[in-house]
Parts: C-alpha cells; structure tokens; sequence
C-alpha cells in the first residue's frame, strides 16, 4: 500500500444524492415562464429565479469557496443571493429581489450548471472533513428547504394574478391524504427526551434533553376544511373572545375570513392552489392558516395546540397512532421558537443559519405535501411568525388529560 495515498474515501453515493437532490428544483420550473420565475408576490416570498441562483449560492459559499486561491463563478452573485448572512457581507434587500430582472433565467441556468459541475468536481475527489461532510448535507438539505419554499412562493404569485394560472397541471408531490380514524391518542407524560440523536438534523434540533409533560390527549386526525368551515360558520372570525390580542388586531387589519386563498362565491367555498383554484374538500386537512387562526380554533373548539415535546413524544412513541403526521400539513405547536438547553449553532458561517431567527416565531412539526420525501423527521423544527400564512401548514388539537 502506498503510504501517500490520502485516506479519504470518495462516497459515490454523494454525486448521487446530490443529482437527485439537484434535480427537484429543476423539476418545480419546468413549464414556468421566464415571467413566472421573475416575479415577487411580497416581501416574504422570493422568485422562482432568486431560489434557483440562491441554492447554487449556498453550495458556492458554504462549500466550494473554503478552498484556497477559489475563483467565484461571478463576484457578483454573492451579494444578490446571499440570503441573509451578514459574516458574507452586503446584500440585495429580500423585498427587493424581485428587482433583479438580469441575471436573465438563462444566465442563472447556466450559473447553477457551473455549480454543479464543480461540486461534482469537489466530491468526485472527496470530502475532507467531517465538517465539510456536514455542510454537503446542509447544503442538500437546504436546496431541499428551498424547493417547499419555491412551491409556497409561486403559489402565492399565482394567486395574485386575476387570471389565478394554474402553475401546474397537477399538484406536485400530489398526496392523498390517509382516511381519518377518529379519536384522541393519551400519554402519561412524565420525564421524555426530545431532540436529535442520530443521522443528518439542523443544528437547532439538539441537543436531546429531558422535558416533563402533564398527561396530554393528540388528536389522531388533523383538523380538515369541513371543521373550518364550522367554526367560520359559528362567527369564528367575528367572535373577539376566541382570540389572542395581535391575533385580533391581525384579523381587523387584514380583513381575515377565513384561510388565505378561501373565497365565497354563493355559498360554495373554493381555495387557490398549484393546480387552479379548486372547490374546498371538506375532508381534507385545512391549509394555509396563521398561528393565530389555527390558536383561535382551538380555543372555539375547547382544545389547545400541542407543545412541540408533545407533539414529538407522540411522534416518536406512537408514530401509528396518527393520521397523517407527515406528508400534508406542518402543524402548528403552541411553543415558542426557541434555543434547546445547550444549543450550539453550527460552527463557521453556517452558524446564522438558524439560532439567529430564535424570536417571536411557532413552532410546526411534521412536513407538507410539499416537503421533499425524507427530508422531515420527528424532532424537524420549522418555525414562521404568527402572522404568517403561506405556508402548507395546518394543525392537529391536544387537550388536557385528567
Ligand atoms: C425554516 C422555512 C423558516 O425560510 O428561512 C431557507 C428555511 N433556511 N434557507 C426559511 C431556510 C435557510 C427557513 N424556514
Ligand atoms: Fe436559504
């Protein structure tokens, strides 16, 4: 054996993975405009272009440029799809990035190819660390995030439109929901760890740690657009008792009815989405709705939302118990985004991936319909404002048990 050989081990699944990955996003485009992929809905939502460019950025910026003597694809890029980290200096406001109108479609294809053809590069002669193992994973991860957010993001820009195009001619990752079963599931409570042991999390899932819950009561089922209907007929979005105060103020302000993309047309309720605007599935789970919608519902209904250790412990202890954990709908937690006893943010720049947004945001556990298959996992943290609506979020009740 020759002793200068390095010992790193090439992991021919990586440039499958990453492939594979690569491709969902790609997938999402397709048959968009180049109209389509420019434009911004509002300020939270990012075009389908900036989503392209801004997941090649991230492999380029985490990756690609911690070699010595790198040459950027184009200087440029780091400041128009640099998201939000401010180790890597200025950037395009996100409310502004629908201004970007050059690079064309065409240029940010061509940025991406090159992307990946120098990853290929890179993992074809290995990976070095563990850490840099870590980022390659992180990075996949993270174009998967993005590829729910692209969904959210067009869906949004489509249903601004008065024409309401269909962005596609199915839903993608089109899922059909599993039967509701009826019920409550109980659990004793008592000392339970939550939080990530083993495999690929984000930093913000750990470290484990124990948690006492009283005895609690979860849903087997989510709530569907036929509860939601019952509560709005039942003056749901009138009745101010129900509601927490910057709910309440939401609603007066924003007009609030019922869920973002809902309308009323004599008497027939219909919903926006990727495939047109539909006619409301009463036996569907209830998309689109705030944390403070899906908090007043619970208050109508004589229930509460679940904490997030609730939610996880019945996760993980009775995964067979539920419908529809996964697959449909994040689902609301009571708990406020925040650190876990020891929580160390990712070393290195990667480090503002998440701690730093651990302020006045929900928790939601599960994953949607458009959630990348096997990118969520029981102890998967995502988290929006209270306000927020576009997501593919929905809820499950707990409640007290005696
Ligand atoms: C977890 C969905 C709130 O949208 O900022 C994307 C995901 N993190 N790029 C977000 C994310 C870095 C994140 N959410
Ligand atoms: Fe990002």
């Amino acid at each position: 054996m020759n002793a200068s050989v390095p010992t790193v081990t090439v992991e021919s699944d990586d440039i499958a993975r990453f492939r594979a990955v690569r491709s969902g996003m790609l997938a999402l485009a397709e048959g968009l405009s180049p109209e389509d992929l420019s434009a911004q809905a509002m300020p939270d939502a990012s075009p389908g272009k900036w989503h392209l460019a801004h997941t090649s950025w991230f492999f380029e910026a985490m990756i690609l440029s911690t070699e010595p003597g790198y040459e950027p694809v184009d200087p440029r890029f780091q400041q128009m799809f640099n998201s939000y980290y401010e180790a890597l200096g200025e950037r395009v406001p996100r409310h502004e990035r629908g201004l970007m109108t050059r690079p064309s479609i065409g240029d940010v294809m061509a940025y991406r190819q090159e992307i990946d053809r120098r990853m290929m590069d890179r993992l074809s002669r290995g990976l070095m660390s563990g850490h840099e193992r870590y980022l390659f994973t992180l990075g996949l991860h993270h174009d998967e995030q993005h590829q729910e957010l692209f969904a959210m993001d067009i869906l949004n820009l489509m249903s601004r439109s008065p024409l309401e195009p269909a962005a596609y001619a199915v839903e993608p990752r089109q899922t059909t929901p599993q039967p509701a079963v009826g019920g409550t599931q109980a659990f004793r409570g008592g000392l339970v760890t939550i939080g990530h042991t083993d495999g690929f999390a984000f930093d913000n899932e750990g470290p484990a740690h124990r948690v006492w819950l009283e005895p609690y009561a979860l849903a087997r089922d989510l709530v569907t657009n036929g509860d939601w209907i019952a509560f709005i007929e039942d003056g749901g979005y009138r009745r101010s008792e129900l509601w927490l105060a910057d709910g309440w103020a939401a609603v007066n302000r924003e007009g609030w009815m019922a869920p973002l993309y809902w309308r009323c047309d004599d008497g027939q309720w219909t919903v926006m989405s990727l495939a047109g605007r539909k006619p409301v599935d009463a036996s569907a789970p209830v998309r689109h709705i705030s944390h403070y919608e899906a908090d007043a519902y619970a208050r109508w209904a004589g229930k509460r939302l679940p904490t997030e250790a609730e939610w996880e412990h019945a996760a993980i202890t009775d995964p067979d118990g539920f419908t529809n954990l996964f697959g449909e709908v994040w689902q609301f937690t009571s708990s406020a985004y925040a650190a876990y006893p020891g929580f160390r943010p990712t070393d290195g720049t990667a480090s503002e991936y998440n701690g730093k947004f651990m302020a006045n945001q929900s928790v939601l556990r599960g994953s949607s319909f458009a959630t990348p298959e096997g990118h969520a996992r029981p102890t998967y943290r995502n988290f929006f404002y209270p306000y927020q609506r576009w997501a593919f979020m929905g809820l499950r009740l707990a409640e007290d048990f005696a």
